[in-house]
């Protein structure tokens, strides 16, 4: 059996993320044996796995010990399945996308910090994506402590937003890159949801700031003040101490807290490279605030 051995999980950064080895993810895990998975993703946010082949049956496997998955919406080339394909490759010719393809376009909005799924009344628990094929450089995956955001926070403006709500909406994020690019179709499948300004782990409490692209006002106050706020917030969070970059290496797999971390992609050259990888995302399991 590959990777097997005793469990490790290394630090990779001094606030957050961990490398787990000494196992190997692609065969069925026993409760057993993913208890200390889920204990080191509740402590870490983000765990890197490496040297795992993947395929879609596989990452299925691994990504139900966490929870059920959610399932792709129509705005997505995977729509209907359970898979959210994050590629430059056509799906049904192999090859890379012209650039000014609306695709392609549409893929920038990861360019923007957020968190998984914020769009939705029930916001995912975390996202787990797997390197398929990967650009010899570019293409590299950032992570945001949002613990630690939270933590930088001068204690009064952790009171002033402690009771406010942010509607959040996939057409924020997407009307980023371009106004309207969103379908109709897509804009009516999900319609803006409130979440809190911040998210507690239930296992050991630790509290994370709860923003991202998909973020768009607060509830209850003009439209321009709450985008201040918004803005505010996300250049307090954005500092580089509390940033995490990967490169990917095919076989790779990572496994993100969306309730504390935010993350984002980066360029790569999509003319020259090409880049396939395959993303589950787990449901969370209660809304942040009553709608
Ligand atoms: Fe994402």
């Amino acid at each position: 059996m590959r990777n097997t051995g005793p469990l490790k999980v290394t630090k990779v950064h001094p606030l957050f993320g961990a490398e787990v080895s000494g196992i190997d993810i692609t065969r069925p895990l026993s409760a057993r044996e993913f208890g200390p998975i889920r204990a080191a993703f509740e402590e870490h946010s983000v765990l890197l796995f490496r040297d795992q082949p993947m395929d879609d049956e596989k990452q299925v496997q691994f990504s139900e010990l966490f929870g059920p998955l959610e399932t792709t919406g129509s705005s997505n080339p995977a729509a209907g399945t359970k898979f959210q394909r994050q590629s430059n490759l056509d799906i049904m010719t192999g090859e890379p996308i012209p650039p000014d393809d609306m695709r392609m376009i549409y893929q920038k909005a990861n360019y923007f910090w957020h968190s998984d799924s914020s769009f939705k009344h029930v916001p995912s628990l975390c996202s787990i994506l797997t390197a398929r094929v990967c650009p010899p450089e570019g293409g590299n995956t950032e992570f945001l402590s949002m613990r630690a955001a939270w933590n930088a926070l001068p204690p009064a403006l952790q009171a002033t937003i402690h009771p406010l709500i942010a509607e959040h909406s996939l057409q924020y994020s997407r009307d980023r890159v371009q106004k309207g690019i969103l379908s109709a179709k897509a804009i009516a499948e999900l319609p803006p949801v409130k979440q809190r300004l911040f998210r507690d782990n239930p296992v050991n409490g630790r509290r994370a700031l709860y923003i991202g692209a998909h973020a768009g006002f607060i509830v209850g106050w003009p439209r321009a003040t709450g985008e201040a706020l918004l803005y505010e917030l996300s250049q307090r969070a954005d500092q580089p101490e509390f940033r995490l970059s990967h490169a990917w290496r095919e076989g790779d797999v990572i496994v993100w807290d969306n309730r504390a971390v935010l993350h984002r992609a980066t360029y790569y050259d999509t003319v020259k490279y090409k880049r396939f990888m395959q993303r589950t995302t787990i449901g969370g399991d209660l809304p942040t605030v009553p709608q």
